[in-house]
């Protein structure tokens, strides 16, 4: 079976958060299940730079007013198919923003571009390629399934997965007649959002079934607090909505093997990462203490709740902790750690922007890993710390939820904690889960059980690619290996 995978972000080529890890492991692991996935990514510089010798498959002379060129070839390990249109991609900055950090105003096109790009595809547009499944991610690729619904294909397959309801890429009514879409996909069974057109919306609505990264978060966002808006919708279609979490790369994050890291180690051999802590120490600045590293490595945003962290410092600080924070984001954030690290010199530190080097040596580390968000639906961050053995503490949300055991006293006293969870994600349930991981952490010999117990729990992609080629199998008719 063939599948089109279609994203803003794939890892090893371009990412700026989790939708690139997982993009770029999810082909892999399918590959298994007997399921072929080619990924459809718009072409940046950075990502056309790393792709050698790919071969011309289409050509545009009017792409949304542009020209542009479909590229297929390998990089990175994948089977990719670009979306070479400098008018549209060929920019500095991010994949969404200009180094200024706004928005590019043009973004409806470019992602519209993309979108219709894959319906294209889907149709056959390409001599030997017809993917019987479209697989969209994220606002960016929303227009997917409503391209293929109000399109001549009656067996083309869609599924829409949303990695964050935050970003839902709306815009001002004035773009739908440029959308290629006809007059009546402007409907509530089409892309028309409150007025405006709504790109998760439009997926969310036409495609064939929904996923999301979670069980947790499939849940949540049937509730207006989570749902942003969309919770009504997706209750109407709840049948065809699931949570699937996200695996993680086994081999990218192994800390056995990490070219990232100062000293590798195994489950057996966890005393070894202590040559990682004071590497971390170093590169943060930070005077080599005894008691725990508590770690960030994060967008500095709301949902990511670094607002609840900065207020708990001088409590971490003063009880005995340090804290390394890797991240950019929110100004007021950054300034708020930073001025954090000047009242604290040697106990806690900052580094900006963005180092994947880095993050693995942190994992590799750091003795615990902070994730207080308000809202997270799945979140790969902790999925990491529990293979470097670098000890999870989270919020009681999404996908948090679901790969973390609280060391709750029944969980305690079974010996099954992984880590520690608090609710509800506010200043006050942060600081009490920070007193009880310092207090966990004084009993070094239960501390390093629990290390050993995050290390070996599943957080590969081998349960969750079943269910995703069992999802495609359904919609076609057509076996897998994970179902033959
Ligand atoms: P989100 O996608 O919401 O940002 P996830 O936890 O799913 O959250 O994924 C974040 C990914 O980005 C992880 O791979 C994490 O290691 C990485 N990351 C976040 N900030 C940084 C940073 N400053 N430097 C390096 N990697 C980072
Ligand atoms: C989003 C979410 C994050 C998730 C990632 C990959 O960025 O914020 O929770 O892990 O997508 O699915």
């Amino acid at each position: 079976m063939e599948v089109l995978s279609v994203t803003s972000e794939v890892y090893p080529l371009i990412k700026t958060g989790g939708l690139a890890d997982v993009a770029g492991a999810l082909p892999g692991a399918l590959a298994e299940t007997g399921v072929t996935m080619r990924t459809l990514v718009p072409g940046y510089p950075a990502l056309l730079a790393k792709m050698k010798g790919g071969r011309e498959v289409a050509r545009f002379d009017d792409l949304f007013g542009v020209t542009g060129r479909l590229v297929a070839g390998r990089a990175g390990g994948l089977d990719l198919i670009v979306l070479d249109a400098p008018a549209l991609y060929d920019r500095p900055g991010n994949p969404y923003m200009g180094p200024e950090g706004w928005d590019w105003p043009d973004n409806w096109k470019r992602f519209a571009a993309l979108s219709w790009v894959a319906s294209e595809l889907g149709l056959g547009l390409v001599d030997g390629y017809r993917p019987q499944v479209i697989h969209a991610h994220d606002w960016q690729a929303g227009l997917v399934p409503a391209y293929v619904k109000y399109g001549p294909s009656s067996t083309l397959k869609t599924v829409m997965t949303v990695h964050n309801m935050a970003f839902q890429g709306t815009f001002g009514a004035e773009i739908f007649s440029q959308l290629r879409l006809p007059p009546h996909a402007f409907s509530v069974e089409g892309v028309e959002y409150y007025g405006g057109v709504g790109y998760l919306k439009a997926g969310v609505e036409c495609a064939d079934v929904v996923t999301t990264v979670s069980p947790s978060y499939a849940a949540e966002i049937g509730t207006p607090d989570f749902g942003m808006g969309l919770d009504g919708l997706l209750n109407n279609r709840s049948a065809t909505v699931f949570g699937i979490l996200n695996g993680i790369d086994m081999e990218a994050w192994n800390p056995a093997t990490d070219p990232a890291l100062k000293q590798n180690f195994t489950a057996s051999t966890i005393q070894h990462r202590l040559a990682n802590k004071w590497a971390v120490m170093e590169a943060f600045g930070l005077d080599v203490l005894e008691g725990p590293l508590f770690a960030v490595v994060s967008r500095l945003t709301w949902q990511k709740g670094i607002d609840l962290i900065a207020a708990n410092i001088d409590m971490l600080v003063e009880a005995g902790g340090q804290l390394a924070v890797l991240g950019s984001g929110d100004a007021e954030l950054e300034n708020a750690i930073r001025a954090a690290s000047m009242r604290h010199p040697g106990r806690v530190g900052l580094i900006t922007g963005y180092n994947e080097p880095l993050s693995h040596l942190i994992q590799g580390g750091a003795d615990v890993l902070m994730v207080p968000s308000r809202f997270e639906p799945c979140g790969l961050t902790q999925l990491y710390a529990l293979r470097y053995g670098c000890i999870p503490l989270v919020s009681r949300v999404g996908g948090l939820n679901d790969t973390v055991i609280d060391s709750n006293v029944a969980a305690l006293s079974a010996e099954v904690s992984t880590g520690v969870q608090f609710s509800p994600p506010d200043i006050g349930a942060l600081a009490h889960a920070i007193r009880r991981t310092l207090s966990l952490y004084e009993d070094q010999k239960s501390w390093k059980k629990m290390q050993r117990r995050g290390m070996k729990s599943d957080v590969s992609w081998a349960a969750s690619a079943a269910r995703y080629a069992q999802l495609y199998s359904n919609l076609t008719g057509m076996p897998t290996n994970a179902n033959s």
